[in-house]
């Protein structure tokens, strides 16, 4: 259960991978509420969400309780919203949580919206921080947590605590497009898109160049599909309005027509790969 110090009555607001990820490894730390926004995707979540806690050490299926109401979270101590990629739909739901859970810290799992933003258009500044985990979530071990000035007392090192009793490590990054991971990563995956059509290599052999040659556990384009093309896009096109990379962050066009073309990775069969 959580230190403590920490939070001990997690709530988590969306049903995707990253939200049913973090619920398993939030369930270390106490009893979770998921919040779904409907009842298909609340029981596709439970299913998914059970599944991953399995996967877990000392994590708990049977403390992830879902549900479509989010006055079910008004006695949660941290709630972490993990929807769509969408600063209005985020806005929006967080402005509902803070209402629902008048003690509650609140977080996000943005990879590439500006916090200090998120915090003004919801109206949740003293409370409100960024808490980015990585895909797989159960699988991998580092949280990005950006944390602004001007939080109200604990909630930096409530965060922190939470994060190591989630057997995480956390890195305090600024409040800048992409943090530090997805800065740096994605300008070298839309590299590897540009190696590959510039040169007519396969995607096999690009990926096993970098798996091979510099250790990474998969290469860039395995991951792009992995990611989601389509998310891959959201976020170059965040960086892109940023000038984070010096160019190196345009979108590809071959990612955009494959966007176009429902080729979006892992999820939808078919991306570099075929799945
Ligand atoms: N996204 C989603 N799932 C992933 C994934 C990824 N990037 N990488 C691996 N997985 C899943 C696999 O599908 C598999 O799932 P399953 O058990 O349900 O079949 C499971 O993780 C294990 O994968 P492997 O077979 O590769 O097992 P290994 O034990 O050899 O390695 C790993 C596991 C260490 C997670 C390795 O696969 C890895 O390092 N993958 C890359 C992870 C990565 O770079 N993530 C960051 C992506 S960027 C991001 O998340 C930022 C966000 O803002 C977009």
């Amino acid at each position: 259960m959580g230190g403590p110090d920490g939070y001990s009555r997690p709530g988590i607001a969306g049903s995707g991978a990253i939200a049913c990820g973090l619920a398993a490894c939030a369930s270390r730390t106490g009893t979770v509420r998921l919040l779904a926004r409907s009842d298909a995707s609340a029981w596709r979540a439970e299913e998914s969400a059970q599944t991953e806690a399995k996967k877990v050490e000392g994590a708990a299926p049977d403390r992830i309780r879902v549900t479509t109401d989010a006055a079910d979270l008004a006695e949660c101590d941290v709630i972490v919203e993990a929807i769509i990629e969408d600063a209005e739909a985020k806005a929006e739901l967080l402005a509902r949580l803070a209402a629902a859970a008048a003690g509650a810290d609140l977080a996000t799992t943005t990879s590439s919206l500006p916090i200090g933003e998120l915090a003004d258009a919801a109206g949740v500044g003293d409370r409100f921080y960024g808490l980015h985990v990585f895909n797989p979530v159960t699988r991998m071990e580092l949280i990005e947590l950006c944390l602004p000035d001007g939080l109200r007392d604990g909630v930096r090192e409530r965060a922190l605590e939470w994060c190591r009793a989630m057997d995480k490590t956390a890195v305090e990054v600024p409040d800048q497009v992409g943090f530090v991971v997805n800065r740096l990563l994605f300008p070298y995956l839309f590299e590897a898109v540009r190696m590959k059509e510039a040169t007519g290599m396969s995607a096999e052999d690009v990926d096993a160049c970098m798996q091979l040659g510099a250790g990474h556990p998969m290469g860039p384009l395995k991951l792009l599909d992995f990611v989601g093309l389509d998310v891959a896009a959201a976020i170059g096109e965040s960086l892109e309005r940023d000038g984070a990379g010096g160019g190196g962050d345009h979108v590809p066009d071959l990612v955009r027509e494959m966007v176009g073309e429902g080729k979006l990775g892992r999820k939808s069969g078919e991306g570099f790969f075929e799945y």
